[in-house]
């Protein structure tokens, strides 16, 4: 079955029952061998460097009720946060000190009429730091707020589909949500000129392996520039809190396949991967992932942003040093540059 592999290499597409083998193959050399193509193709692209955002979770406040999110607005256990202007721009400063040239600003679904406030950040910070890329993770929002956000200076935007098949995302979510409106939301994106992120949790309550199959021709389709990817991890305060995690092995087999999809797509090894496994980061790498997003939300919020149990608060600098030693005991390095979807002209 390892000719699999090389087709999808070679070009960029399998049948379903070629995404369906090489996600349920249980031949470790077929597993290894996905791996070993996806890495070597992500290193052909993009050398040993790794690059690096600053995520800044800007809020944990949200107008939507996600049945597997912790932030979701029936957690009534939660302490609300909503960072002040001021301490954006501080955690900007601080981030771009240590060398971050792309901000992630990431929160919940603030209210409707935050649209103009975000908007203004967006502004001040493309303002102080012009060399910088900004990208934005704050959800659903009609056109014209996209529009405002991206006149304001924002790059890019990332929104995960969750899932492309009726049924399961109605399983994942409240009626007023639909999934046609998160594709809505998509497509508005990208055509306003946004560098668009999308992507799912991998193992989310009720998954199989036809919607992955489906999620995978979906992103075939839009041809994303960064596809975000982890494992679903349960919270306990949510309505699918005690639906088990999903699995990292699944996880990183998901990287490799997007990673010889499209070889120049950035693709983060994340945050949940990590928690789920302490060596998920490094799993993520070596299964093709070439980005890596340290937390520089200031320390009183940092807790506050519980997507799931068991996310890690690390210290920014703190972080950053443990990356560095991470990468450099796997050969890799931190890439310093702002690191924008580019289409190479290198030969694979
Ligand atoms: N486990 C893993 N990922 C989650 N997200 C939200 N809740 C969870 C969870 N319980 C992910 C969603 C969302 C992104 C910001 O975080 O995919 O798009």
């Amino acid at each position: 079955m390892k000719h699999l592999v090389d087709t999808l290499r070679d070009s960029h597409h399998l049948s379903d029952e070629g995404y369906e083998a090489l996600l349920t193959s249980d031949d470790a050399q077929l597993v290894a061998h996905l791996h070993h193509e996806a890495r070597r193709v992500a290193t052909s692209v993009f050398g040993h460097g790794i690059f690096v955002r600053g995520l800044i979770e800007l809020t944990n406040v949200c107008r939507n009720d996600c049945y597997y999110c912790g932030i979701r607005r029936s957690n009534t256990a939660l302490p609300r946060y909503i960072l002040t202007h001021e301490q954006v721009m501080q955690s900007c400063q601080a981030g771009y000190e240590l060398g971050f040239r792309t901000f992630v600003l990431q929160g919940g679904e603030l209210p409707r009429e935050k649209a103009s406030w975000i908007a203004g950040l967006v502004a001040d910070i493309r303002a102080s730091w012009s060399d910088c890329a900004i990208t934005l993770s704050l959800g659903e929002w009609e056109r014209k707020d996209y529009e405002l956000f991206r006149r304001a200076g924002a790059d890019r935007y990332l929104l995960r589909h969750e899932t492309v098949t009726p049924a399961h995302y109605a399983l994942l979510h409240p009626s007023g949500m639909s999934l046609d409106n998160r594709l809505r939301c998509l497509n508005d994106l990208r055509d306003l000129g946004f560098q668009t992120g999308t992507g799912i949790m991998v193992g989310s309550p009720g998954q199989t392996v036809a919607h992955l199959v489906a999620d995978i021709k979906f992103i075939e389709r839009f041809e994303p520039q960064m596809i975000g990817l982890g494992p679903f991890i349960p919270q306990a305060e949510t309505p699918l809190g005690k639906y088990p995690a999903g699995s990292a092995d699944v996880t990183t087999r998901l990287y490799s396949i997007f990673r010889l999809m499209f070889p120049h797509a950035l693709i983060p090894s994340t945050t949940a991967l990590n928690t789920l496994d302490p060596e998920g980061r490094v799993m993520g790498i070596h299964a093709g992932a070439n980005v890596v997003m340290p937390n520089l939300t200031p320390a009183g919020e940092r807790g506050l942003y519980t997507l799931y149990d068991g996310k890690s608060a690390t210290d920014p600098a703190e972080g950053l040093a443990r990356l560095e030693a991470q990468l450099a005991g796997i050969g890799y390095h931190i890439d310093w540059g702002r690191g924008d979807y580019r289409e190479s002209t290198k030969t694979l």
